[in-house]
């Protein structure tokens, strides 16, 4: 069953009934200024940081679901009939149609109640810390309408973390100032001086009125469903102390038959200047000498085109990068449109916000942040490349890595820590990735300080140097990685023993001194040392190259000899040298992570191991629903194998379908020739081909989930977790560089397909590099032999870079 369909054409996903299982969301903004909005309105906007700058209100974990929104209540003043043209919040009073378009950072919701039609548009234009709301009125009826509309958000004091809990406080701060129609919201300005929000209207002459006080507005122990300043059509004009500051306009529209009548709302986020001339230290007022002019730009209807009009102009520069005409149309609007379009948003805001993350708990991943980037780097490699400095300056002397750092400050976040040992091998990855789409290897001899400590700067390329040195000064008994605190599956904490009976286990924060070693870490050190190799070749600095390579043979080696299993790679061995992942455990036997892992970097290529591997995947992980994480699932908690085992059968690292794992394997099965594999395994996660069974699957059909539950849950196919996903990258890269093959390499751009094995060809347009590559894959034979590039014959697969500039003609033939 499905709640909506894609418009290919408009790059829409069309909701077409509000309630949804799940509230369906999009993301507003593109630099400073974010917003999620879900399709009935709901949702929250912050500046930069989503728990230190929030704008507005929202409750998670609230009943009835995604409360708290830009929301707007259309009254019509004859009959006392009012309703939200978003449906929520005031969903018992019936819309007679309803439609959400959630584009490109743009959500769109039209409905109509009593020939009354209303549509919103909602967008952060471009280069602005600003959000409009473009509402358009139309009267279908036969005779003139009297209407009033009601606009609303809810102020958050700011630190979103505080304003849930520090009501002693909170209820005495709120502050707000009214000028010529425009609400500034002005908490914290008393002491700080230096940011508030405003609320504008272009509403002029029909302006009746305003409400700041949520009280006031909803009347006494009522909700947003049925405000009593609403029931009534009339604003109260009050003024906010302390207590639940709002913004609320109240505008009169007078409608003849037919006519349509356009309001703006413009909300957004103003900051002075440290040194402000305008705004002395002593004055109570907000100064509105520069913030003014720019509400009043964007109250103007052609400036709120024009801005809408660029940010659709921006899209498709962006997803211009690559675009790709294949036979499977939920490929193509995958690659084409929406994964782009998730890599993006999963770039901008990390793990920060969305339904299911509070904006509060997780600052940006040094792991994580790594991998994004290898989804968006072909689109904006500029701001690749600045993430990349980011995240190299919060690396340690030593090699290690803060798990995270915070967004406002760019430091490494010392409540989380460090000792997750696979975290500074993703710096390579992330790197690496960089240098093969751009070529600019200069970029290694980039200054970049360690820890952020001013004087220690050393190159980039130091800093991978030191990555790779990290786990080699960190060995185990078997010779394999330790594991420290927890690998890229945060959950197997197998260093969380307890060595006196009864005493209390010892906390993954305290767990990394323990000997536990990772298989995993071992597959991803060959992969990175086996990059760093190639880089330090191209650098000339053939010595390293050498001593890199050797040391992921012998890395490989031993894997081999103690990683391998009969039929699959074992996962790691815990604090106490038992085994995890193999047929002597009784459950978690095996894991997907290293079946994956392992054959990206090459091990078991060309002994079979690998095919063996991944046979065993298919046999025992595999599901209609994607591969699980591992089998059988844990039935009990395990105190030596911490979180995984907290999570019950089926769900999250627990043996669900942790989605982010399943393009490991799709790109391991193109290594090894098995294209029909790779796609299968692609197709049963790919949200669009899953359109249909929207009930099961419940989350957004146009964006990956983190996790799908697992064979053993009940509710299995139910994917949750949707938007801020490692999965968005990866999926990214499986279906565009390796089962299509369109892949950058140090040397060129590389047409590698491993196809499924009905398909004719497809043709593709890929920017490198400046140069504009124009693909036709055809022929039926199993690898690309030879190309044709402007007509002249190249042996293999590799495309010589072009010129700027450029448009090369590529015609790749599989003979
Ligand atoms: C989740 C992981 C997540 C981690 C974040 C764990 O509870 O299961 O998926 O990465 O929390 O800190
Ligand atoms: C989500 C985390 O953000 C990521 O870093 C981790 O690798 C996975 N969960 C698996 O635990």
């Amino acid at each position: 069953m499905r709640y909506g369909q894609f418009d290919d054409e408009q790059r829409e996903y069309v909701i077409d009934r509000p309630d949804t299982p799940l509230p369906w969301i999009n993301y507003l903004g593109t630099d400073a200024y974010f917003g999620i909005v879900s399709n009935t309105g709901g949702g929250y906007s912050f500046y930069r940081d989503a728990r230190l700058r929030r704008l507005t209100r929202y409750r998670y974990n609230n009943a009835p679901l995604d409360l708290g929104g830009r929301y707007v209540y259309v009254r019509d003043d004859e009959t006392g009939d009012y309703w939200s043209p978003s449906w929520q919040p005031t969903p018992e009073r019936e819309l007679d149609d309803y439609e959400c378009r959630h584009g490109l950072s743009y959500t769109k919701i039209a409905s109509s109640r009593g020939g009354i039609r209303a549509e919103t548009l909602y967008f952060a234009p471009l280069n602005e810390t600003l959000e409009v709301w473009r509402v358009r009125v139309t009267n279908n009826r036969t005779k003139k309408a009297e209407l009033s509309l009601f606009s609303s958000v809810e102020f958050c004091l700011w630190d979103a973390q505080d304003d849930a809990t520090n009501y002693q406080r909170n209820f005495n701060t709120g502050q707000v100032e009214v000028v010529d129609g425009v609400i500034y919201h002005k908490t914290e300005y008393r002491e700080r001086r230096d940011h508030f929000a405003y609320f504008g209207t272009s509403a002029k002459d029909d302006l009746q009125g305003f409400d700041t006080q949520r009280e006031t507005f909803l009347g006494p122990y009522r909700g947003w469903d049925r405000p009593l300043v609403v029931e009534n059509g009339t604003a109260k004009n009050e003024i906010a102390h302390g207590w639940q500051p709002i913004g609320s306009h109240h505008v009169r529209v007078h409608l003849e038959p037919g006519e349509t009548r356009e309001v703006v709302f413009v909300l957004g986020y103003a900051e002075n200047p440290k040194d402000d001339k305008f705004d002395p230290p002593g004055s109570q007022t907000i100064n509105k000498t520069r913030v003014r002019p720019v509400i009043d730009r964007w109250l103007d209807s052609a400036q709120v085109q024009r801005g809408f009009d660029d940010l659709r102009a921006y899209w498709d520069q962006l997803l211009g990068s690559l675009t790709v005409q294949t036979p499977d149309g939920d490929t193509n609007r995958m690659v084409n449109v929406w994964n782009a379009y998730q890599c993006l948003v999963t770039f901008n805001l990390s793990r920060s916000t969305s339904f299911y993350e509070s904006g509060i708990g997780r600052g940006m991943g040094f792991r994580d942040s790594n991998q994004d980037l290898l989804g968006f780097v072909h689109m904006i490699p500029e701001r690749a490349r600045e993430r990349i400095l980011d995240i190299a300056a919060t690396q340690k002397a030593d090699g290690g890595a803060y798990h995270q750092y915070q967004p406002l400050t760019k430091r490494g976040n010392n409540d989380i820590g460090d000792g997750f040992n696979d975290d500074p091998l993703w710096l390579i990855l992330g790197v690496a990735a960089y240098l093969r789409e751009t070529g600019d290897h200069t970029f290694l001899d980039e200054p970049v300080p360690f820890d952020n400590v001013e004087g220690s700067e050393a190159p980039l390329y130091e800093h991978l140097q030191r990555s790779l040195r990290y786990t080699l000064d960190r060995l185990g008994p078997h010779g394999l990685p330790l594991i420290g605190r927890a690998d890229w599956n945060d959950c197997l904490n197998l260093n969380c023993f307890s060595d006196t009976p009864g005493e209390p286990f010892q906390t993954t924060e305290n767990a990394s001194g323990g000997v536990a070693e990772s298989v995993f870490i071992a597959g991803l050190f060959v992969l990175a040392a086996k990059e760093l190799a190639v880089i330090a070749g191209l650098r000339g600095q053939d010595g390293e190259e050498v001593v890199y390579r050797a040391a992921a043979e012998k890395m490989a080696g031993t894997i081999t000899e103690h990683g391998w299993d009969g039929a699959w790679f074992r996962r790691a061995y815990d604090f106490h040298g038992t085994v995890i992942g193999s047929g002597e455990n009784d459950e978690g036997q095996i894991f997907i992570e290293p079946q994956g892992i392992c054959v990206l970097g090459g091990v078991g290529l060309d002994d079979g191991l690998a095919v063996k591997a991944l046979d065993s995947v298919a046999e025992r992980l595999a599901t209609p629903h994607g591969i699980v994480l591992q089998q059988p699932a844990y039935s009990s908690y395990r105190i030596e194998l911490g979180e995984i085992s907290s999570y019950p059968p089926g769900y999250k690292e627990n043996a669900g379908i942790f989605c982010h794992t399943n393009p490991w394997i799709m790109i391991a099965e193109t290594m090894v020739g098995n294209g029909d594999r790779a796609y299968d395994y692609y197709r049963r996660i790919n949200p669009s081909a899953r359109e249909e069974i929207s009930e099961t699957h419940r989350t957004e059909p146009y964006v990956y989930a983190q996790m799908i539950a697992g064979r053993d849950a009940p509710t299995h196919g139910e994917a949750k977790n949707s938007w801020l996903t490692g999965t968005a990258a990866w999926n990214f890269v499986a279906i565009t560089q390796w089962i299509l093959g369109i892949r950058p390499d140090f040397a060129g751009l590389r047409i590698d397909p491993v196809l499924p094995s009905g398909w004719p060809g497809f043709e593709a347009t890929r920017g490198f590099r400046g140069a504009t590559y124009e693909i036709t894959v055809r022929g039926t034979g199993a690898r690309v032999t030879y190309l044709l590039v402007d007509g002249e014959r190249i042996d293999g697969n590799l495309v010589p870079p072009a010129p700027p500039g450029a448009v090369v003609r590529v015609e790749a033939i599989r003979e």
